[in-house]
């Protein structure tokens, strides 16, 4: 079938793949190796437990994209997390580990009822998949002073891990040969998010491997070294985790479901943090709903002139695999202001000027 070449964004807006249907890649991330941008996300087309799993398109544009086909397919992953079980996988973003060469996925992986709550982690030596899934598991054990968090059961598992995000940085401060990455998501049932540096080969957290621990834990003694706790008791999702000139900057929503509701914006001197929450990047945004959409991804356009575009779901909740997205232009100011405004139409020249 040939479709209409595409020439510029339309925020909320079906988006027809290169077969014609709507892209279905939710709570998705982009991926840009060599000259492609990849598209992950959730595969939402059967529906919110038959998820195929993760789905992987193709780009030279950003605005005409390929199917690539299921990256990592539910069939490969544990039977607990299979959609005909119950399972689910929300919000999967892939990095590029420079040094093992291979391309990391993470996700949040779950089942309905939503006390499943962990980390998924999975591999491939190609962009597109397969992907090998490694394992589950959660980062952190912490018992905070409200205590532990008893749907998800934290106390014998682990702090749940929901909405998630990987970041990597442009440093490498350890000097084992890679960048940077850190994992940021909503923990304590929801209540405070959590901010965990990764290993050298992205696969887990930055602590060694024991006998006693094959895949550790963070604890209360890791704290502030290598994992922080952020926005406590604040109870924000959707965490997207950006840098500009230095500065580590994460734009959040409130927790109301599929519903959505108003972002805020905070911003650090290091990835761990403390943020220091600045407040809402949308501008014009009269009923306050992040323009009616929730926070994914923000991909760099021009960073030095602090360019970027901002990506989020506008759920359907009824037809999950329908929902559009809205892709928006992202400015900040010298002073580190940053600025969403809403645009029927718009093209990449409009964010280079
Ligand atoms: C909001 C989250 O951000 C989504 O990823 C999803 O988990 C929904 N909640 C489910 O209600």
């Amino acid at each position: 079938m040939k479709t209409v070449q595409l020439e510029s964004f339309k925020p909320g807006q079906l988006w027809l793949d290169d077969r014609g249907e709507h892209i279905s890649a939710h709570g998705g991330g982009i991926l840009q190796y060599k000259e492609t941008y990849y598209w992950y996300g959730e595969d939402n087309s059967s529906g919110y437990l038959n998820n195929v799993g993760v789905s992987c398109y193709s780009s030279s544009d950003l605005y005409n994209w390929k199917y690539e086909g299921v990256a990592l397919k539910q069939e490969d992953m544990p039977e607990e997390l299979q959609g005909k079980n119950n399972g689910r996988v929300e919000r999967p973003k892939v990095i590029f580990n420079s040094k093992t060469k291979k391309f990391v996925m993470w996700m949040h992986a779950e089942r309905s009822g939503y006390a499943f709550s962990s980390a998924g982690v999975a591999i491939s030596d190609n962009p597109t998949g397969p992907f090998e899934f490694l394992f589950y598991d959660r980062p952190v054990l912490f018992e905070q002073e409200e205590g532990f968090d008893e749907h998800t059961n934290e106390k014998e598992l682990g702090n749940s891990f929901r909405d998630m995000h990987i970041f990597v940085d442009d440093v490498d401060s350890n000097g084992d040969g890679v960048n940077d990455a850190y994992v940021f998501y909503s923990s304590e049932g929801n209540w405070t998010m959590y901010i965990v540096r990764l290993n050298a080969e992205y696969t887990w957290i930055d602590l060694p491997e024991t006998d006693k621990r094959v895949r550790p834990q963070c604890t209360k003694e890791d704290l502030g070294k290598v994992w922080s706790r952020q926005f406590i008791r604040k109870m924000r999702e959707a965490p997207t985790p950006f840098k500009y000139k230095d500065k580590y900057y994460v734009i959040t929503s409130a927790c109301t479901g599929w519903k959505p509701n108003q972002a805020e914006y905070a911003v650090a001197d290091t990835p761990l943090g403390d943020y220091i929450v600045l407040g809402d990047p949308c501008v014009g945004d009269v009923d306050k709903t992040t323009f009616q959409s929730q926070s994914t991804f923000v991909l760099p356009i021009n960073e030095e002139s602090g360019k970027f575009i901002y990506i989020g779901d506008r759920w359907t909740p009824d037809e999950l695999g329908k929902s559009p997205y809205v892709w928006l232009p992202l400015e900040i100011d010298e002073n580190g202001n940053i600025e969403i405004k809403w645009q029927d139409e718009w093209k990449l020249e409009d964010l280079k000027v």
